[in-house]
């Protein structure tokens, strides 16, 4: 099972394959935040850490607009990111 580390909330959990990060709005207290929880507002966006590839690959929709918000390259939105490996992620500043 992929671990998911949440640096800024001491979260070190084991998760499901597969396992949608907004799900984490539902089942957990953290500080990354959640809004439209469809990729359009950005109130999600988060750092990768580590384990940037263990994420669910980057579709056109949140590329443009992450680079609509310049994101850099570690940014994602994690309303779109499913968990398919270790990662260490905290809320983007
Ligand atoms: S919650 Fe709005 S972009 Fe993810």
């Amino acid at each position: 099972m992929p671990k998911l580390k949440i640096k800024s909330d001491k979260i070190d959990m084991e998760v499901a394959d597969d396992y949608p990060l907004i799900n984490l709005a539902e089942e957990h207290d953290t500080s990354i935040l959640f809004g439209c929880r469809d990729g359009a507002c950005g109130a999600c966006m988060i750092k990768v850490i580590e384990g940037k590839d263990n994420l669910s690959k980057i579709e056109d929709d949140e590329k443009d607009f992450l680079e609509s918000m310049a994101g850099e390259e570690d940014e994602r939105l994690a309303c779109q990111c499913k968990v398919k490996g270790d990662v260490v992620i905290e809320p983007s500043e």
